[in-house]
């Protein structure tokens, strides 16, 4: 396995995924409200990648039975939609993976359902923080490991846990490419960071520790000791000029 370096017109094949992604993201944020079900985000975000002529990447994916993971409250990641209905006070990370023209864009936000407590708003807008300033660091000629070393800081400095045991990843025709993207400080520097790769950053971010574990279902990922857990990610395409976020709407 290796790194691949996309063409200008890869990327431009993939920009296109990465928007269509990011507008499927934002508009499923827009029905989540405390009595919705997380089938009812799938059913809006299946749709909607249907009715674009695109493929919800996560059907299938593996045996993934949805087109959209659903991580709520204590779930770090891969939740599965289903029955459950939101509540005042739940937060929620939807991550919605589309394959447009033969390229996958991938992103994900943590979501408010009604209003937060400042504790839960402050754990969600450290996350945030964590992707865009683990974003920033990010710089051809630069190091992977740069990520991982801005993400673990700042989240140390509130005494959050970063989990270990998922990462971003190189992202194009195939949904996870190499590298793996760590957010957690390690003494390897990892690779070099190269004009034309594309990869995603998604910091997970517990409030409490590092700690996770996979239920019965095989796929949702959960805090072992119960923490609140937020996420948010982007695509990114590393041009000669510095990051190029390619799920992000302006
Ligand atoms: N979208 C996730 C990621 O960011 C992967 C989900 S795999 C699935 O890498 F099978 F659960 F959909
Ligand atoms: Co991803
Ligand atoms: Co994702």
């Amino acid at each position: 396995m290796s790194i691949k370096i996309k063409s200008d017109r890869e990327i431009a094949l993939i920009r296109d995924s990465c928007r269509l992604t990011a507008e499927i993201l934002a508009r499923a944020g827009e029905i989540v409200k405390p009595g919705i079900t997380t089938d009812d985000i799938n059913t809006f975000v299946h749709n909607a990648t249907i009715k674009a002529g695109a493929i919800p990447s996560p059907l299938n994916y593996h045996g993934f039975p949805k087109s959209v993971c659903t991580s709520v409250n204590n779930v770090v990641c891969h939740g599965i939609p289903g029955s459950q209905v939101l509540k005042d006070g739940d937060i929620i990370n939807i991550d919605v993976t589309c394959l447009l023209q033969g390229y996958h864009g991938d992103a994900s936000r943590t979501y408010f359902v009604g209003s937060p407590t400042p504790k839960v708003r402050k754990l969600v807008d450290t996350a945030e923080r964590c992707l865009d300033e683990g974003i920033s660091v990010a710089v051809p000629g630069g190091y992977f490991g740069e990520i991982g070393n801005c993400i673990q800081d700042l989240a140390d400095e509130v005494g959050y846990g970063v989990v270990r045991e998922f990462c971003g990843h190189g992202i194009g025709r195939n949904f996870h490419e190499d590298p793996m993207v760590l957010h957690y400080r390690t003494k390897n520097r990892g690779d070099r960071i190269q004009e034309g790769m594309v990869f995603t950053i998604e910091p997970m971010i517990n409030d409490g520790g590092t700690g996770v574990y996979v239920a019965n279902d095989g796929w949702t990922v959960l805090t072992k000791d119960g923490s609140l857990s937020a996420q948010f990610e982007h695509t990114v395409a590393m041009t000669r000029h510095g990051p190029e976020v390619l799920t992000r709407l302006d």
